[in-house]
Order: C-alpha cells, then sequence, then structure tokens
C-alpha cells in the first residue's frame, strides 16, 4: 500500500528499535482484573479534558508530513476526529497550513509546539494558534536535537523527495499513492517552509534539526506558558522527578511519551512510568500518555493505572494510508468499539471508574 521508505518513515523508531518494541511488551505484560457481576447496562467512555467534554479518552497526537499517507490527511485527520468528538493535535512538521487544520471538521484542535531556535519566529507561531482558537498547545520537550532513525538513513527519506533508482521502482510498485501525490503534489512541511523557506536536507530529521531549539528548558516553558492563555502540555516526559517543575512553571498537564520508540533508543516505556508519574503529580496535572496504544484494552490498562486520556500516532496515520477519512473515522469506531467492550466486561460504567486494582504488572 505504500512505497518501503514511507513505511518506514512511519513504523521505524531510533537506533535499534528497543524502546520500538518495550512499547508493545510492557503494554502486553500487563493483566487486567475483570470485577463481575456488575450492572453495566448503561455505559459511557466520555470524559472531560481541561474543562471541555469529549466522548472518549483518545486524543489523535500530533504527526509531522502526514499527507504522505493521503492527500490532506491532516484536514482529514481533524475532521475524522471532530466526527467521534475527540481533539486531534496538529503538529508543528504538519503538511498542511494552520488556518486549514484550524476550520477543519468541528471538533477540538490543539497545536504542538516544537519551540524554534528563533524564539521570536517560535512565539508568533503560538500568537497564531491563540488567534485561530486552537483550544490547548503540547509543547513537545523530547526532542531537542532528533533520534537516530536508521530505516529513514538506509532508505534516504527526504524532504523534498530526492528520485533515486531504487526509490522510483519502490514507488512504480504503488501506483495508487503514487496517482494520489502526484495529483496532490508531494507533500511538505508547511509552517516550517513558510517560517524558514523551503528546507533541503537529506532526512526529516535533519530539516528539523536545523531549527529545533536544544536549549529549552524549565525557564524558557515558563516563558511560553506566560504567552498562551488556555490550557499548555508538555509531550515527551518519562522522568517524574520533573513533575514538580512542570507544577511550578504553570503547566495544566503532559503527554507521558517516548515519542513512539523514535527518540532516545533504549528510553523505558511510558506505561512503565505512568505509576510513578501519577504519585509525583497527586491530581496536579491532567496525565496523557502515548507511545505503543493499538487497542481498547490498551487504553483500559491506562486509564486504571491512573492516565486520563491517551493519544496515538501511527494507527490513525495507517488509517488514513489505507483509505482517507473513512478510513480513520473506522479506525476511531474499533477502539472506541474495543474500549466499550473491556469496560463492560471489566464492570466499568464510567472513565472515572477506572481504578489501580484492575491492573496486575
Ligand atoms: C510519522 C510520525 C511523525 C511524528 N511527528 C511528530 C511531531 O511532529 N511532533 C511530535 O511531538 N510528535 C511526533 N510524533 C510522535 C507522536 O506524537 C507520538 O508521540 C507517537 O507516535 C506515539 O506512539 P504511537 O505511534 O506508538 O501511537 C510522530 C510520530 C510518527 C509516527
Amino acid at each position: 500500500m505504500l512505497p518501503r521508505m514511507v513505511f518506514d518513515f512511519i513504523d521505524g523508531g531510533s537506533g535499534s528499535e528497543a524502546t520500538l518494541l518495550e512499547n508493545r511488551t510492557a503494554l502486553d505484560r500487563i493483566r487486567l482484573v475483570p470485577s463481575a457481576p456488575i450492572d453495566v447496562s448503561t455505559r459511557t467512555q466520555s470524559v472531560n479534558l481541561f474543562g471541555k467534554s469529549y466522548s472518549m479518552p483518545l486524543i489523535i497526537g500530533p504527526t509531522g508530513l502526514a499527507a504522505i499517507t493521503w492527500p490532506k490527511a491532516e484536514l482529514l485527520l481533524a475532521a475524522a476526529a471532530g466526527q467521534a468528538g475527540i481533539p486531534y493535535v496538529m503538529s508543528t512538521a504538519a503538511s498542511a497550513r494552520m488556518e486549514d487544520v484550524a476550520s477543519a471538521g468541528s471538533g477540538s484542535k490543539w497545536f504542538q509546539l516544537y519551540p524554534f531556535r528563533d524564539r521570536a519566529i517560535t512565539q508568533n507561531i503560538l500568537r497564531r494558534a491563540d488567534d485561530l482558537g486552537f483550544d490547548v498547545v503540547e509543547i513537545t520537550v523530547d526532542n531537542p536535537i532528533p533520534g537516530t532513525r536508521l530505516r529513514d538513513n538506509r532508505n534516504g527519506f527526504s524532504v523534498p523527495f530526492v528520485w533515486t533508482l531504487p526509490k522510483l521502482a519502490s514507488v512504480a510498485a504503488h501506483p495508487g499513492w503514487a496517482m494520489k501525490m502526484l495529483k496532490a503534489g508531494a507533500p511538505r512541511m508547511e509552517l516550517v517552509s513558510e517560517a524558514f523557506g523551503q528546507q533541503e536536507a537529506p532526512t526529516i530529521a535533519a530539516v528539523l534539526q536545523q531549527q529545533l531549539d536544544p536549549a529549552i528548558s524549565w525557564d524558557y516553558i515558563k516563558t511560553l506558558r506566560d504567552l498562551w492563555p488556555r490550557a499548555l502540555v508538555v509531550k515527551g516526559m518519562l522522568d517524574p522527578s520533573q513533575v514538580r517543575h512542570a507544577i511550578s512553571a504553570g503547566v495544566d498537564g503532559i503527554v507521558i511519551s517516548n515519542h513512539g520508540g523514535r527518540q532516545l533508543d533504549g528510553a523505558v516505556s511510558s506505561i512503565e512510568m505512568l505509576p510513578e508519574f501519577v504519585a509525583e503529580s497527586g491530581g496536579r496535572l491532567t496525565l496523557l500518555i502515548d507511545s505503543g496504544f493499538r487497542t481498547g484494552t490498551d487504553i483500559a490498562k491506562a486509564l486504571a493505572m491512573g492516565a486520563h486520556a491517551v493519544q496515538i500516532g501511527r494507527p490513525t496515520l495507517f488509517a488514513s494510508a489505507t483509505g482517507g477519512q473513512p478510513a480513520i473515522e473506522r479506525a476511531l469506531s474499533l477502539l472506541r468499539n474495543e474500549l466499550d467492550i473491556a469496560q463492560a466486561l471489566m464492570g466499568v460504567r464510567s472513565m472515572s471508574e477506572f481504578t489501580p486494582r484492575m491492573v496486575r504488572l
């Protein structure tokens, strides 16, 4: 369905991909403890995050260059999320303009910020996100420099595409994808191109590396906090000892994440660290989590262990690749249905009834 270099860009992790694998292994190790009999004839998945109500504890997380899966994929992801009653997080590295994402569909749009070395540009983007009505900003902190994506290096995956014979052969073997890209034009990182001009670099990671600010610290998060009027989330935390800094910087929530195994190879899984974050935050932060979540029972495990919602990256990208918006909607409804079955079988009527006694590590 996708040429090798595109599949690998999405599917791959960093280095030996030990963390990519660990994300699944750690979730699979956890066992659920169902309670019965409990009357579960009435069930709801709705949750409240940062003052807004959503239909389930799921968020489509930020992924750069999503239109590599399907033309205008960011807009389709946003519309499908809106349809499902959940938030969509637009990436700084998106292949769509902020204005177009902001007006796609009727749902809640969040914005993921990669702070740039040029702080005036970063602050200008924040201001635009505010003017456009994005509800939440997630600042990604686990990417001061990019991880080593060996699959991208091997495949010579770059923006803009540089065509070599093996790449052309792989694309020719996927005419459906090739036709869509030819018609829509090769995707580019719109916001990055707008801010800095079209970037020429051997890999996507290299493009970002040229511009990303490796000097972000809690002081700078505090500065951005003061500029952003609505909920502020820090994405990419794995060390619970940083929680007190997040709280004193005035952050509202965090995403416990290893970036889907794409940054520090060998990093711990986010689900393993969740209980320590719950203990450290003592109810003062909204706890979101991502990296490896694929099923309704995965979501149930995170909720039972104290997360408020789960973000996903690859599942909805691969859904997009199989059929655009209807396929993304189908993926979301499968996840909702799996969560509904999981909660019914566990004796859980509403998301607030999940408790730690429902899991065995
Ligand atoms: C293709 C791809 C692009 C991504 N781009 C971004 C990005 O631009 N900003 C960001 O904060 N995270 C990015 N991520 C990380 C995701 O937001 C998320 O942390 C990760 O995908 C979650 O793991 P999962 O894919 O196993 O669900 C990206 C992930 C993928 C797979």
